[in-house]
């Protein structure tokens, strides 16, 4: 533990690895992502993980669900593209015709369900993606049974979970879970060589090596369904523009924290705020604190 650090991530380190974009940028510069998500019961959520991702300058970004979703969706959102997977009963049953090669990260698991062949439609493919993959939600929930594969493949995972998540992936009660959260989340991380964020008042940052930051911006606006599935798309596009995975994780959750907390100072209160309107506050806390 002694040569590992910890520390708060701070506006100035938010300033000095923030992305710039280049004058000849174009969109392949900054990141074609996947989100692979959403099902019948559970539509809106990916909504918010692609407009969040657009939002945080993902370059070029596809979102792969059920046909309902992309309908849904895709009127709201004309800059993604969408790729519309074979389904059962309403949730995602293949992905076969999607060459993940074809992107530089992947998000998965927002509004997925928890169906065991949605699992294996996905996972088989992750393991072998040479990029970041990044599990929220319903994908966290379908990772304890790819745990030991997981351990084995080389490319950087990035695990995203609520304490009660983190608690279910340990084996662990999640009061247990928050009397040494910076621990359970040090030897998760280290163990699976994956980046953890455990989400909270105080999101937890760990790397692979176990170093680890702490997110003091966010306000209990935030605590509302939905928060989460942004804070995804947010890491999703940070990454892909980042120098490191993690500046990248650190930046998006250092401007989801500061979008809420403007929205809350300027217009909002923490009771009325809503996931979609912090997706709105990204640009102003983009310009404020870039
Ligand atoms: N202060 C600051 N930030 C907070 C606070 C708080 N009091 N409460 C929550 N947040 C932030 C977290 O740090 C995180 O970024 O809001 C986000 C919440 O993310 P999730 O817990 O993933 O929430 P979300 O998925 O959007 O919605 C909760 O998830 O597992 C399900 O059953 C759960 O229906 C619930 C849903
Ligand atoms: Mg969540």
């Amino acid at each position: 533990q002694a040569h590992t650090q910890r520390r708060l991530w701070t506006t100035a380190r938010f300033k000095e690895s923030f992305p710039k974009r280049e004058v000849n940028a174009h969109k392949g510069n900054h990141g074609r992502g996947l989100i692979i998500g959403g099902s019948d019961p559970m539509p809106g959520s990916v909504l918010m993980t692609t407009k969040a991702a657009l939002r945080t300058g993902s370059g070029l970004l596809t979102t792969a669900s059920v046909k309902n979703v992309i309908s849904m969706i895709a009127g709201n959102n004309p800059e993604a593209m969408y790729i519309a997977v074979p389904e059962a009963d309403g949730c995602i049953a293949g992905i076969n015709h999607i060459d993940l090669s074809d992107y530089d990260a992947v998000a998965v698991g927002i509004g997925l369900g928890r169906k065991e062949a949605t699992a294996k439609a996905i996972f088989p493919a992750l393991l072998t993606f040479e990029g970041p993959v990044i599990l929220d939600a319903d994908g966290l929930y379908h990772l304890k049974s790819y745990l030991t594969d997981f351990e084995s493949r080389q490319a950087p995972l990035i695990v995203t979970p609520h304490p009660g998540e983190l608690a279910a992936l340990m084996d662990i009660s999640v009061p247990e879970l928050l009397i040494e959260p910076f621990r359970y989340s040090a030897a998760f991380a280290k163990r699976y060589h994956c980046y953890l964020v455990l989400k909270g008042k105080h999101t937890i940052i760990t790397d692979p090596d176990g170093n680890q930051t702490v997110e003091s911006s966010g306000n209990p606006g935030l605590a509302k369904g939905g928060s989460g599935d942004v804070l995804t798309g947010m890491i999703l596009a940070m990454v892909m523009q980042s120098e490191t995975i993690f500046a990248g994780i650190n930046n998006a959750c250092f401007l989801h924290g500061k979008s809420a907390d403007l929205l809350v100072q300027e217009k909002h209160s923490e009771q009325d705020l809503l996931a979609g309107d912090v997706i709105q506050g990204i640009p102003e806390a983009i310009r404020t604190f870039s």
